[in-house]
């Protein structure tokens, strides 16, 4: 398995022009959002090219993103605005970027396939929350059982509990996943891992869809 800071390095430019004119689910299920965010401190988890975190500071956020890659991290600063923070760091090691002022929200959008270390990446978001501060994620739909454009959650061979990350050749070729691979979990584990943080779901979203295909959520820190 490739590190993961090493995934996204080499696909940055490609990734870029893929996503830039797609709105972030999170955006475009923008109720999940508090109705202000002037002034809001919010961290954008796994930012890459920064798309997510451009659309929060539309809305007044103060905004920090961080992520792994540095090529995706160079796509973010191009793009600005300069208001905007953007950090290289593993979220799960919050003490070596954390400065301890709490955050009013996180962001995650379509992410948390790709952050091997999911107890940890909950923690870290939970550790940085405020008592009451939000976590909305979009992750593609654990129990998705494939698409016209690509593969299940799920390594097909294997089955739905076989968690953890694979890749395949047989994932859509204009796609990411081909790329970098994701990592399956199954629902229950997504759940409990929120649950065990301390991040209470308080609202879920299923975009609409022939079948399960994007899943999002929204939590508050206990
Ligand atoms: C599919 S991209 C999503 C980027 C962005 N949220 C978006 O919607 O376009 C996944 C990102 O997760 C980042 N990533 C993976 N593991 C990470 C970790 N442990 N800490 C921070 N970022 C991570 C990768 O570098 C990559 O940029």
């Amino acid at each position: 398995m490739q590190a993961a800071e090493a995934r996204y390095d080499e696909f940055a430019e490609w990734y870029h022009e893929w996503v830039e004119d797609l709105p972030p689910l999170i955006a475009a299920h923008s109720d999940l959002l508090p109705a202000a965010l002037a002034g809001e401190r919010v961290l954008d988890v796994a930012c890459g090219q920064g798309r997510m975190s451009r659309y929060l500071a539309t809305l007044g956020a103060d905004v920090t993103g961080i992520d792994l890659s540095a090529a995706m991290l160079g796509k973010a600063r191009a793009a600005g605005p300069d208001d905007i923070t953007y950090v290289r760091a593993d979220i799960t090691c919050y003490s070596d970027w954390w400065d301890g002022r709490p955050f009013d929200g996180c962001t995650c959008e379509l992410a948390l396939m790709d952050i091997d270390d999911l107890t940890g990446a909950l923690s870290a978001v939970a550790m940085v929350l405020r008592q009451g501060g939000w976590f909305i994620a979009s992750v593609v739909h654990p129990c998705c059982p494939g698409t016209e454009k690509g593969r299940s959650s799920w390594p097909p061979g294997d089955g739905y509990d076989r968690e953890g990350w694979w890749t395949s050749p047989d994932h859509n070729p204009d796609g990411i996943r081909i790329r970098v691979g994701a990592s399956h979990r199954k629902l229950s584990t997504y759940l409990n891992a929120l649950l065990d943080a301390g991040l209470e779901p308080d609202r879920f979203v299923e975009p609409p869809a022939l079948v399960p295909t994007y899943l999002l959520w929204r939590c508050r820190r206990r």
